[in-house]
């Protein structure tokens, strides 16, 4: 199913076999610098730009920095413009060029392209293998690098705390773009599972420690164990010194104090496994504090001295970091024990050695911008040539997270409490809640999809207010509105099975499409998807992908009353139609599960 436009000239990092906007473009560019011949077609290319509303692609005269009056410009490209198969006319507006694309071909080419790289084209290997979701929204700039990615990593036996869903959340998206941009990508849970508090939580379990509980809820146990030993240790100072001493021999490997903190780590792992295949989200590698390998710790200290990087004060080693405007660092503890941002540096230096990365993302609270910028700029004095490739990704803080048992502290109670929310809001209406068939799966699903909404719909460095009502309501842009928006459209196909499967591409008259202003809008923003994966990569922000999403519903959502298919007598007609909604379905979901959401078929 190639494309049947003319062949033109190519332009470097455009691919039209992915992104058949490309082609388009490359056709606007070309009329622009054959009226111009001061610019070459890739100059031109290079600023067309989507237009505002209504306007499918604009130039801005200006940006070309041309002798010649833009008015002057703009009367050359006009006056040599003649209607083809990519562009329909031209209009100018001051030092704007606009263009609308022919849209005949426009739609025609990108429902075309849609089916060929979904499922509603794919092949019987492709549709035996459930996973198989299709290519499309993908590319292959990044084929042959590797990107590790650090998300989530909260501390056992403290709590799971918004900070740490929101890390989850994001590093899932970022994950799954680096993915579908072709990068090898390697998702690394970094837990703090080292440190004076697992000390603590020797000398509490002790006091309070039983096998079972820990066996039952590690994550819960421990946790309620680390909240009575501190309230014990705010009484009795010998609980500290105990402490202490039990921790700094776990850093001398002693194996007796290590036995215990062994199992509370993997059963903690294991727990949070399970919850996060809830959330839709895997690790390739549970990494934690602990296992940063000293020798890696010993050596960044010991380059950072031979470099005269390190200042001694009362035993303590810092690095002074104040001609940044970054204060001064602790590296080493008068005690010799190792702490958080050394533990950083060595294990960048471990996993650049493992990995060989071409880019490491770390996922952390703006709350530690300090903490993430002394440690890039430490890596950067130590002159390591990856260091330029270690990116952070930071967000804002959420407020006001809680159930109505109260504060949150675990993974599991957002999830339930989301869940349990999104189930009593569904029996509210009866009718509708007797149909569904799985409720559990499907109030779990949407609850889920509205918390992931909520944090990913504005930009990631805004704070915002956790509300559980707002989040979950089926009204405004909102996580359940977006499934509602997807089933609808799965719902289509299930009750006009008559004209399923379609026939081939070429087979299905448009007519109808073309007449409809509500098609073509639809058809344009499916086209626009693979431009808003690669934004996504550009500024790892999620929220492009979620606008995006409520934008195509909504388009789908206005078009539902003039493009119909049931009660449509002509049948070239309803088929057209279905051929534009199926692949509406197949972009919203390839959308949906970008952001790690699990597109609902019913609900
Ligand atoms: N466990 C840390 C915390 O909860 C976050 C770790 C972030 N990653 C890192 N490499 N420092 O605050």
């Amino acid at each position: 199913m190639a494309s049947s436009l003319p062949k033109l000239s190519e332009v470097p990092d455009t691919d039209p076999s992915s992104c058949i906007l490309d082609a388009f473009r490359i056709g606007i560019a070309k009329k622009v610098s054959d009226a111009i011949p001061e610019l070459t077609l890739e100059q031109v290319y290079s600023g067309v730009d989507y237009g505002k509303k209504g306007v499918d692609f604009t130039i801005a005269l200006p940006r070309f920095r041309l002798k010649e009056k833009v008015d002057v410009l703009a009367k050359k490209v006009i006056d040599q413009f003649q209607a083809d198969d990519f562009v329909e006319s031209i209009t100018h507006d001051k030092a704007f060029l606009h263009f609308q694309l022919n849209t005949k071909s426009m739609i025609r080419e990108i429902l075309t392209q849609v089916t060929s790289q979904t499922r509603l084209g794919a092949s019987e290997e492709q549709k035996a293998n459930k996973e198989w979701q299709g290519t499309y929204g993908t590319n292959t700039t990044g084929n042959g690098k590797t990107c590790l990615i650090e998300y989530s990593s909260p501390n056992i036996a403290k709590d799971f705390h918004v900070g740490h869903l929101r890390s989850t959340i994001i590093g899932a998206f970022l994950a799954n773009v680096y993915k579908a941009c072709g990068w090898n990508v390697v998702s690394m849970n970094y837990l703090g599972d080292w440190g004076t508090q697992f000390g603590l939580i020797s000398v509490g379990f002790e006091r309070y420690g039983s096998q079972e509980e820990l066996e039952k809820n590690a994550i819960k146990h421990l946790f309620e164990i680390y909240v009575k030993i501190n309230k014990d240790a705010a009484e009795d100072p010998q609980v500290k010194v105990d402490a202490a001493n039990f921790f700094k021999r776990m850093e001398d490997g002693d194996e007796d104090a290590l036995k215990n903190w062994r199992s509370w780590r993997e059963l903690s792992v294991k727990k949070y496994e399970a919850e996060y295949d809830r959330l839709n989200v895997k690790f390739d590698i549970y990494n934690g504090e602990s296992m940063v390998g000293q020798e890696w710790m010993d050596k960044a200290v010991a380059r950072l001295n031979e470099m005269n990087l390190i200042d001694e004060v009362n035993g303590a080693k810092l690095v002074n970091l104040e001609k940044w405007k970054l204060g001064k660092a602790v590296v080493r503890k008068k005690d010799g024990t190792s702490i958080y941002l050394t533990r950083d540096i060595g294990g960048a230096i471990e996993r650049y050695e493992k990995y060989k990365f071409d880019k490491m993302i770390y996922v952390i609270s703006s709350q530690q911008d300090l903490h993430v910028s002394q440690f890039f700029k430490v890596l950067e004095l130590m002159e390591f040539p990856w260091a330029k490739n270690c990116v952070h990704v930071n967000y804002g803080l959420v407020q006001g997270m809680s159930t109505r048992k109260g504060t949150v502290v675990f993974l599991d109670q957002i999830i339930r409490e989301a869940a349990s929310v999104m189930h009593e809001q569904m029996q509210k209406n009866e009718d509708k809640y007797k149909a569904v068939e799985d409720p559990e799966y499907t109030s779990l699903e949407l609850g889920i999809t509205g918390v992931k909404i909520q944090d990913m719909a504005a930009k990631r460095i805004n704070n915002y207010t956790f509300n559980w009502d707002r989040m979950l309501s089926f009204e405004g842009d909102t996580g359940p509105y977006l499934q509602y928006a997807h089933v609808r459209l799965a719902s289509i196909g299930r009750k006009n099975p008559q004209f399923l499967p379609l026939p081939a591409p070429s087979q299905i008259d448009i007519t109808t499409l073309i007449e409809s202003s509500h098609a073509r809008e639809i058809a344009f923003l499916l086209g626009s998807y693979p431009d808003v994966v690669k934004t996504a990569l550009k500024t790892h922000e999620p929220s492009g992908v979620v606008t995006f999403a409520f934008r195509l519903s909504h388009a789908i959502s206005s078009a539902w009353e003039t493009v119909i298919v049931k009660g449509e007598e002509d049948e070239e007609k309803a088929r057209a139609r279905m051929w534009l909604y199926e692949c509406a379905r197949e972009v919203l979901a390839a959308a949906m599960r970008l952001l790690s959401l699990r597109p609902l078929e019913r609900m």
